[in-house]
């Protein structure tokens, strides 16, 4: 375990089960229709690759970076997007693939945004939820888990670009973000 990491929250073998169970909803959600997955950058990326390798139904891969604007308690915010599509999402079935929902607001805005572009249906997969965070209410069709309100790190997940490559997930040790 690195040194940085208080406790374990998520092995590798229990992010694998989340992973099977949410693709197993996805492939019978999608059966014989087309998903467009949308990854939201850079957190998912793990979740996403190994999400659309155990999809059945045909997927297209694109990339979005976006951050939510404004610290407000109403659902209005401003999405910011750093990175965008390069696919049109009209008519489309969208599967957003995010790594974590904390307050909501990225997810919310994100969900409003390809709506708004004109997909076909939109879903969204987070692995974590950290429901005592929500700040803003957003649909969330298939979450792996969810988890107290901790700052986790690992397969993906960072603290100032850290601990990204770790395969499993763990909390941080409060001096170290203390620090
Ligand atoms: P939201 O708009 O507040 O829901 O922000 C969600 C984003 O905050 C995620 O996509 C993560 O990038 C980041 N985030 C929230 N909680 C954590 C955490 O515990 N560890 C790492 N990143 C987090
Ligand atoms: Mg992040």
């Amino acid at each position: 375990m690195h040194n940085d990491i208080k406790e374990i929250l998520l092995t590798k073998q229990e992010i694998d089960m989340m992973v099977h169970k949410i693709a197993s909803s996805v492939n019978d959600d999608f059966r014989g229709e087309e998903v467009t997955a949308v990854v939201i950058l850079k957190g998912s990326i793990m979740f996403a690759a190994d999400l659309v390798r155990c999809l059945t139904v045909n997927v297209k891969l694109d990339f979005m970076q976006a951050s939510s604007y404004g610290s407000g308690v109403e659902s209005s915010g401003v999405i910011n997007i750093k990175k965008d599509l390069e696919t049109d999402v009209k008519g489309k079935n969208v599967l957003i693939i995010e790594d974590i929902v904390d307050s909501g607001r990225t997810l919310s805005l994100l969900r409003e945004e390809i709506e708004k572009r004109g997909a076909k249906k939109v879903a969204i997969a987070s692995l974590l939820s950290k429901p005592s965070r929500r700040v803003v209410d957003v649909k969330i069709e298939y979450i792996g888990t969810e988890i107290p309100d901790e700052f986790v790190v690992g397969y993906g997940l960072d603290m100032d670009e850290k601990y990204r490559q770790l395969d499993y997930i763990g909390i941080l040790k409060p001096e170290v973000y203390m620090s």
